[in-house]
């Protein structure tokens, strides 16, 4: 669970997109948070605070003065709500509450306990906007946005689309799956902050005839994986990814290839401002030269086609051997010896480190057992989903930068 133990207040204002944070309260206790749930007035007009408590397991505070002061000991709820959470989102967040934020207006019990909030230690605030495209373009908003990030607000959006008004432009709020990986980002340490990070993922497709063309069973999970945990770890990820039916993670950028050859031009075109290249893509290693402009047919006197291959470029071994290149990871899939076969690769390629697992936990798995291996030695991971493996291998990452 990517939240486990993190208290959290959610702050709802007036939006309609107030109906997708019911989702987003569900959402993230299944990661293992605990959430307090704090209306104005306005957020009530959509959804019921009934609905809020049934959601989230807690009572819903709506109002400074009457049952909620009665509830707190001291009558302080504004003071209170805060002081033991990890986090306040407001979501959904208007364009009237911003300006509440960026002016420190305290007129009712979410905008004062934004403001009461601690700074050392500090209660992070962020802000999940939600609003009409000529709201969100506003000079007046834009100050008020501008005024909010200084004082290190966290903006997680607004999105860009068809608006509820029947408009389109931004100021749509993020759906509630985007809201909870920005959140599960926030919290984890910014160890590659800044960073410039380039990935290589999934398979390659490497054509015979216009429909048939010789691939792996890769699946892409552990590089997609890892460009989700560079990126919250702060770094600016770049993905380059081979025939894969995954969705990008938030916030990384994704270059679709579909050959070795493709992958590499990619990645070389690249690689030279990238300060990490990690290959965890299943790379073909040979590629079919006589392809044919028609489909192959099927002729039973002439037998099988006769294919002719030739080697593709290793683009590891090419990104490792870049004077002044990134520093380089690799992957190696191995059946057996895999401590061993992952040394030897690690000094044929030269990289600095080698990430070297079990070929069938490569494949289709959620799950990974894998060895790093550096200058340093081998270190064991056990086994435990891609994501975890991903954010280990992250931090063994930043070590070696630093
Ligand atoms: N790799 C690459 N370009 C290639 C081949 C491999 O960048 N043309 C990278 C992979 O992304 C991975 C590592 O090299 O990081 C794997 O090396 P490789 O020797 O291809 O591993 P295996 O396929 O496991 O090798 P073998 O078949 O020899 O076990």
């Amino acid at each position: 669970m990517n939240l486990q133990g993190k208290r959290l207040v959610i702050g709802m204002t007036g939006g309609i997109a107030a109906y997708k944070v019911c989702e987003l309260v569900r959402r993230v206790q299944d990661e293992g948070a605990t959430v307090r749930v704090v209306m104005s007035r306005a957020a009530q007009e959509f959804v019921t605070p009934t609905t809020m408590q049934a959601l989230s397991g807690q009572p819903v505070a709506t109002d400074q003065w009457g049952a909620e002061g009665a509830r707190v000991a001291n009558a302080m709820p504004h003071i209170d709500l805060t002081r033991d959470a990890d986090a306040l989102l407001i979501a959904p967040c208007t364009a009237n509450f911003i300006a509440k934020l960026a002016h420190g207006l305290a007129d009712d019990l979410l905008s004062t306990l934004a403001l009461a909030r601690r700074l050392a230690p500090p209660c992070p605030l962020l802000v999940a906007p939600a609003m009409n495209v000529e709201m969100w373009n506003n000079p007046a908003t834009q100050r008020n946005l501008a005024t909010i990030r200084g004082d290190g607000v966290e903006l997680l959006g607004p999105a860009s689309g068809n608006q509820a008004c029947g408009e389109t432009g931004a100021g749509r709020m993020l759906e509630p799956h985007e809201l909870l990986e920005d959140l599960i980002a926030f919290f984890q340490p910014k160890l590659l902050a800044e960073r410039r990070v380039l990935i290589t993922a999934g398979p390659t497709f490497e054509p015979i005839d216009p429909v048939r063309g010789i691939s792996n069973l890769s699946s892409g999970k552990m590089g997609f994986a890892l460009a989700r945990a560079a990126r919250e770890a702060g770094a600016r990820v770049t993905l380059v990814a081979g025939p894969s039916g995954l969705s990008t993670p938030r916030g990384v950028r994704r270059i679709d290839v579909v050959t070795a050859r493709e992958m590499y031009d990619a990645v070389m075109g690249y690689a030279n401002r990238a300060d990490v290249f990690v290959g965890v893509a299943a790379v073909a290693d040979w590629r079919v030269v006589n392809t044919s402009p028609r489909k192959l047919k099927k002729n039973a006197d002439a037998g099988p086609p006769a294919l002719q291959f030739e080697a593709n470029p290793d683009i590891l071994a090419a990104v490792a051997a870049m004077p002044g290149g990134p520093l380089t990871v690799g992957f190696a899939a191995e059946s057996e010896n895999v401590v061993a076969n992952g040394q030897a690769k690690r000094a044929a390629k030269r990289v600095a480190m080698i990430v070297a697992n079990q070929a069938q936990d490569a494949l289709a798995s959620d799950e990974a057992e894998v060895h790093l291996i550096d200058a340093g030695g081998v270190r064991a991971l056990p086994r435990a989903p891609k994501l975890a493996q991903a954010r280990q291998i992250v931090a063994a990452i930043a070590q070696l930068l630093a």
